[in-house]
């Protein structure tokens, strides 16, 4: 049976359902569209949890061992006391068992990012946010900190939930700031020199704080602590400018040229008249600002894997009838949970999108393409969607090839296969 040898190793390493919360993480009365109006991306909520025990879906040792690994990004934060302040330090992993046993009683947390990508039990805890497009969703970040222990007084670019497991957390949050506001100097942290409380929060499992982005804020833990936060994709507009700039330069060629289109003699030979500065304009529009073009572009960057070398291409590349028959035969697909999945249909057109390619897809295609994208379950076979794909002809059975061949689909392979 084909494979994929760095995923099976990694994915099917800690696929596990862990514990599946057996509740929303949001209370039954959390209003979706008053949400959207009132608070995203504006202002703070402090949404008090649904009064049903919080059941921590990870535990504290399983991410620590996630600390261990080399393919999955963590950093320590420690606080120190000096000359009447706080001083803090970072250290990047992975981390060792000696690491832990060497760490003092208190003020110091562990963050472990992209934990989503690694355990069936936390993604599931995306479930309650489909009202957020899924494509804007980063990933899930766990800290797990002791007494007194947190990241310091920062802001972030994007939004975020602050979803509240074990044990309980004070948040101060400040004022609105950005790339000017005044940072402590000589650290590798991101951290405010002048913080000012405005409001002050004690928060306790199943509470969720959602911050906006540039809201200042420090969290710290009272005794041990779980925090899980949802951080959305918040591409800055230099970024967009840049990389969509790049991508359309490529197909431009060096005879295509600024032209005079409208020649008359000047009145100030000297004058750059405001007539030039509408052709260049309309020129940049046509160039940059073709509606297909930047969506396709689009598509492409916010569906780029967080962690590309966690999609590599599958080792043993497919045709489409080998799929197939590999498919009758009962090989089961599975998404590859480091994959991004999103899709546009306008004007009769259906184009997907995963880990930053761009799938033009036919119109028999553009029913299954939603069900396709779907967060859910990483680990549930794709069972119903490749038969759909499968019926669908050559088109859907070109496509799941694809996707698999890219990495973005995997054998379910069970977990004690071995790796031959
Ligand atoms: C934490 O979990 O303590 C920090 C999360 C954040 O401030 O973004
Ligand atoms: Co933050």
């Amino acid at each position: 049976m084909p494979r994929n040898r760095l995923a099976k190793s990694e994915y099917q390493r800690y696929k596990r359902m862990g514990n599946r919360l057996n509740f929303k993480v949001l209370p039954e009365t959390f209003d979706e569209e008053d949400f959207l109006r009132n608070y995203w991306q504006k202002k703070p909520l402090l949404i008090r949890g649904n009064g049903k025990p919080f059941v921590d879906p990870v535990a504290p040792e399983e991410l620590a061992g996630f600390a261990c690994e080399d393919f999955i990004e963590s950093r320590l934060i420690q606080s120190h006391p000096a000359n009447g302040a706080r001083q803090w330090t970072l250290r990047n992993g992975p981390f060792t068992e000696q690491d832990f046993g060497r760490l003092p009683e208190t003020h110091w947390s562990l963050l472990i990012q992209a934990v989503d990508q690694w355990h069936e039990g936390v993604r599931a805890m995306l479930d309650d946010f489909r009202f957020i497009p899924s494509w804007r969703i980063d990933d899930i970040m766990i800290s797990y900190a002791t007494d007194g222990g947190g990241v310091g007084p920062h802001f972030d670019y994007y939004d975020v939930f602050l979803i509240q497991g074990l044990g309980k957390k004070r948040w101060r949050l400040g004022g609105h700031v950005d790339s000017n506001s005044a940072l402590i100097p000589d650290t590798p942290l991101r951290l405010l020199a002048d913080f000012k409380t405005e409001e002050d929060w004690i928060v306790e499992p199943g509470d969720i704080l959602y911050l906006p982005p540039n809201l200042a804020h420090y969290g710290i833990a009272i005794g041990d602590s779980m925090t899980y936060s949802i951080g959305f994709r918040t591409p800055s507009i230099a970024g967009i400018i840049d990389d969509l700039s790049s991508e359309i330069m490529q197909e431009l060629r060096e005879d295509q040229r600024y032209v005079d289109t409208a020649p008359r003699v000047p009145s100030r030979t000297g004058e750059i008249d405001a007539h030039v500065a509408d052709q260049l304009i309309g020129l940049l529009q046509e160039r940059l600002l073709d509606p297909g073009k930047v969506s396709r572009w689009f598509g492409r960057y916010m569906t780029t894997p967080k962690y590309p070398d966690l999609v590599p291409v599958a080792e043993t590349q497919l045709d489409p009838d080998t799929l197939r028959l590999a498919l009758a035969e009962g090989l089961q697909l599975v998404k590859n949970p480091s994959s991004r999945f999103a899709f546009t249909e306008r004007a009769g057109k259906a184009e997907l999108y995963v880990d930053g390619h761009a799938i033009a897809c036919p119109a028999s295609l553009a029913g299954l393409l939603p069900p396709l994208c779907e967060t859910g379950i990483v680990s549930a076979p794709l069972t119903m969607i490749c038969e759909s794909l499968l019926r669908a002809g050559d088109d859907g059975a070109a496509l799941l090839a694809r996707l698999y061949n890219q990495g973005s689909l995997l054998p379910d392979l069970e977990d004690d296969e071995d790796d031959e």
